[in-house]
């Protein structure tokens, strides 16, 4: 079967380099870091030149009409989503952050370096939350918090963790994560890859069938096809690759509507700055080795060095290192 990443790309690329020959940068792992008010805003204009994020982190339904076709990001233009009456009854009237501002934020990736970090209490603490894939939380939250207030959701997961939601046992267990994130805005990136396709009809019918339990409502995102004005703007600061990594994407549209942005959970190697080894993911089973052969499109390292800059410029805040 295909990995979940394969799916959605709905293509093969060229092996990465073997994991052992990507070097593990230098870090301070100390906490003495101030925001630099002056090159933030820069950082936030510099964006703006091509990203409109309380635009671009949804479509609006005067935007769309039933039956629209849409393209995907990454796929060839012959294949198509025509937007169906349920999808469009699913898509926000207006912007979920229309006006949105909060002064600390956190954006978590799912890197291994979280395991045993204890940031829980520090995440939590944050006035919005951001999280990446629908990562699971309920067995990690001393280490990766329990608070969201925003999570990605590729199509892809439905099929990769939820079995496509075939079986009474997936649904209840789907509905259950789903309830835990009420309130919250989940983001689905439907028009990325033609992939998602009938993972996103069996999304959009299983979101109708059980909206009246939802309360507060889920506040769904369907980003239209924005990804290119996310690698227009890295690419000004030399960082082109096939795809940047979802949570490269949330930290950028998390810079639009936070004072302040703390990141946890990037690091792309395989071992802590300490050497311990890691697993990729903090949620990865014991014994899973670390593996980036998934990744061919991204540019993780690459992405990391950059958000190590920016923080050295007082721009963001990156944590590698456990909290105290
Ligand atoms: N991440 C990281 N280091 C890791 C694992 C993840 O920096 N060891 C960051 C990446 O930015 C990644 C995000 O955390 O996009 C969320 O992780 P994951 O769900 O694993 O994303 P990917 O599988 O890389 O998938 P994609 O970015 O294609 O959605």
């Amino acid at each position: 079967p295909l990995t979940r990443s394969q799916f959605a790309l709905g293509f093969m690329d060229p092996p990465l380099p073997p994991v052992s020959t990507i070097s593990v940068p230098t870090v301070s792992t100390t906490l003495d870091w101030t925001v630099n008010q002056t090159a933030l805003n820069q950082h936030r204009a510099d964006i703006e030149q091509f990203v409109d994020a309380e635009r671009n982190i949804s479509l609006v339904r005067s935007e769309v009409r039933v039956g629209q076709v849409m393209h995907f990001d990454y796929s060839e233009q012959k294949y198509v989503f025509p937007i169906s009456a349920s999808l469009y009854s699913l898509i926000p009237e207006v912007s979920p952050f229309q006006n949105k501002h909060y002064n600390t934020c956190a954006v978590v990736g799912s890197g291994g370096i979280l395991s045993n970090s204890y940031c829980g209490n520090e995440i939590d603490r944050a006035d919005f939350v951001f999280r990446c894939n629908f990562a699971p939380i309920d067995k990690y939250k001393s280490h990766v918090g329990s608070k969201t207030n925003f999570t990605t959701f590729n199509p892809s997961v439905l099929e990769k963790y939820f079995s496509n939601l075939q079986t009474i046992y997936d649904r209840a267990r789907f509905l259950n994560e789903l309830r835990r994130l009420r309130g919250a805005v989940l983001w689905i990136p439907a028009f990325s890859f033609h992939g998602s396709n009938m993972v996103t009809r069996t999304l959009t019918d299983f979101f109708l069938e059980h909206e009246r339990q939802f309360n507060p409502k889920l506040n769904l995102a369907w980003p239209g096809n924005v990804m290119k004005y996310f690698s227009d703007f890295w690419k000004t600061k030399g960082l082109s690759p096939k795809r940047l990594s979802t949570g490269m994407i949330v930290y950028t549209l998390a810079t639009m509507f936070c004072e302040e942005v703390r990141l946890y959970g990037f690091w792309p190697y395989s071992v802590a700055p300490d050497h311990t080894p890691l697993s990729y993911h903090y949620y990865d089973k014991k014994g899973t080795t670390f593996t980036m052969k998934w990744k061919q499109a991204h540019q993780l390292p690459e992405e990391f060095n950059l958000l190590q800059h920016l923080h050295k410029q007082g721009v963001l805040k990156l944590t590698v290192a456990p909290c105290s």
